[in-house]
């Protein structure tokens, strides 16, 4: 996805907040990830061109700290958990099926941007594993049917005002 003018100016005005700050390269990462919701490798090379930081050093920092993100979240975001009690009640099936009816692999965005799914560890409803949630809701007791008409639902509808 291309970087709007919006999001360039967005980027250039935090840069310019942290001039004379040396060693600022995380603190305007996370501003960037925070204000605009990720870091895209436009963004990093625009702040490599404004402050002269390598970009190769602005990638390893990215790519190093799970709170960054490269692409921005699907309008669902789907956090399957992998906790010890899901794992054991079925969360790799429950994986398989979403990663089928949304056609995209955990950890990445679906093609259309619908959809995000990530892998994550316990999320504290285990007595419902297996359990995945989408936008911040959970369900629970999940199986490959329930995953798929899920998606067809997701796939019907619209998050605003979920
Ligand atoms: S292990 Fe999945 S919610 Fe705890």
């Amino acid at each position: 996805m291309l970087a709007s003018s919006e999001q360039l100016l967005k980027v250039e005005q935090i840069v310019s907040k942290y001039r004379d700050v040396p060693g600022a390269a995380i603190p305007i990462l996370q501003e960037i990830q925070n204000e605009l919701g990720y870091v895209s490798p436009e963004f990093i090379a625009k702040v490599a061109e404004l402050t002269k930081i390598p970009a190769s050093d602005l990638y390893g920092i990215v790519t190093f700290y799970s709170q960054f993100r490269l692409e921005p979240l699907g309008e669902y975001h789907i956090q399957v958990c992998h906790g010890t009690a899901c794992h054991l009640a079925g969360a790799e099936q429950v994986t398989e099926a979403l990663e089928i009816a949304v056609n995209t692999k955990c950890g990445s965005t679906s093609k259309d941007g619908k959809f995000t799914l990530e892998k994550v560890a316990c999320i504290g409803c285990c007595s419902l594993a297996p359990v995945i949630s989408v936008n911040g809701k959970i369900y629970g007791r999940m199986t490959p049917d329930k995953v798929r008409s899920l998606v067809r639902d997701l796939k019907g509808g619209d998050s605003r005002g979920k």
